[in-house]
């Protein structure tokens, strides 16, 4: 079977898994982070399978799918594809998994299934689409349909002169202005698949597994805070839960937005400790903050490039 024969079953079960997931208890903290690795045209597509293992290694209970634009499988074999053993999905998926109205539509599966998404390597002509918003294969339509409170990370990588191209700075520059919940992690300076010595290679493979786990607990965490899963109790240091039980209010007076439905669910400090270890901090008596959207200096750079 064909990577893609494989993945368009798989993209068809995508709202079958949400469902699941969602009668299974229905709390997400009780599942692993979903990462969408997206990989576009740039000969850095072939560290997919060494960042797939990185990031496992991390975090076994991490859900990976990969999202990747025909230039990209040009640098992939089917049989690597295949050996990976997670679903990747081309742009033909989109269409192969739609044929009529009512049949789900990929790109918003994908979006509606991920934490986080992580395009590693991006080339400059996806850079260059994002920042423009256009949205003409399954990535950048992912992208354009992202939510503005979950966490994107692009990992540039191509030739010097390409990266010099003042088109570059521009088109990251837009986005980080338009787009805050995008950050960058920047491509650093050695010899280049294409011979020359210089800026443009993608960002070590351990930085960008590392930081893709991050995004995407905090992502799930956001998610979880969104569905009303986890809420605020306002004025106190108690939390609230609601369905699934996320959390039990244990003050008085505090916001009573769903104390009503405190039942079942993990207890409370190992709920607690898991929003913690996914990056929310305890506010004391105000209660948890809001998610704010991710960190927006929109950078983690191993070597500072611009
Ligand atoms: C062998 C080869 C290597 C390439 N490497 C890069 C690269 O590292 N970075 C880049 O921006 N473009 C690179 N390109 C050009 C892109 O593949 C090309 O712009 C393509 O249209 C990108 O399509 P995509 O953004 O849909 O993946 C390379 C092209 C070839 C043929």
């Amino acid at each position: 079977m064909s990577p893609v024969q494989h993945e368009s079953s798989n993209a068809l079960s995508l709202q079958r898994t949400n469902e699941h997931a969602t009668k299974e208890g229905g709390n997400s903290l009780s599942r692993g982070p979903r990462l969408l690795l997206a990989t576009t045209g740039s000969v850095a597509s072939i560290k997919l399978p060494l960042l797939i293992k990185e990031i496992r290694q991390l975090e076994p209970r991490v859900e990976l799918k990969v999202v990747s634009t025909d230039s990209s499988t040009h640098f992939l074999s089917s049989d690597e594809l295949e050996s990976l053993n997670v679903p990747v999905l081309r742009d033909k998926d989109e269409w192969d998994s739609w044929k009529r109205m009512g049949d789900p539509v990929l790109h918003i599966e994908l979006r509606n299934w991920a934490d986080a998404v992580v395009v590693a390597p991006l080339d400059a002509n996806t850079l260059a689409k994002i920042a423009n918003g256009l949205c003409d294969n399954l990535l950048t339509c992912v992208l354009r349909a992202w939510p503005a409170s979950l966490p994107v990370v692009l990992c540039p990588a191509m030739n010097t002169a390409m990266y010099q191209n003042p088109f570059t700075s521009r088109h990251t520059q837009t986005i980080k202005e338009v787009l805050p919940n995008f950050e960058f992690i920047d491509p650093v300076s050695k010899r280049l698949a294409c011979g020359d010595t210089g800026v443009g290679a993608m960002a070590p493979v351990s930085i960008i597994a590392e930081r893709a786990l991050e995004v995407a607990k905090k992502g799930m965490a956001i998610k979880e805070h969104e569905e009303g899963k986890l809420s605020v109790a306002a004025g106190t240091s108690g939390i609230v839960g609601n369905a699934g039980g996320a959390f039990a209010d244990t003050s008085e007076g505090g916001d009573e937005i769903s104390k009503s439905s405190t039942k079942g669910g993990p207890p409370l400090d190992e709920r607690m400790k898991a929003l913690i270890e996914c990056g929310f901090e305890w506010a004391g008596a105000g209660g948890f903050p809001p998610p704010q959207p991710l960190d927006n200096g929109n950078h983690a750079s191993p070597a500072k490039t611009q």
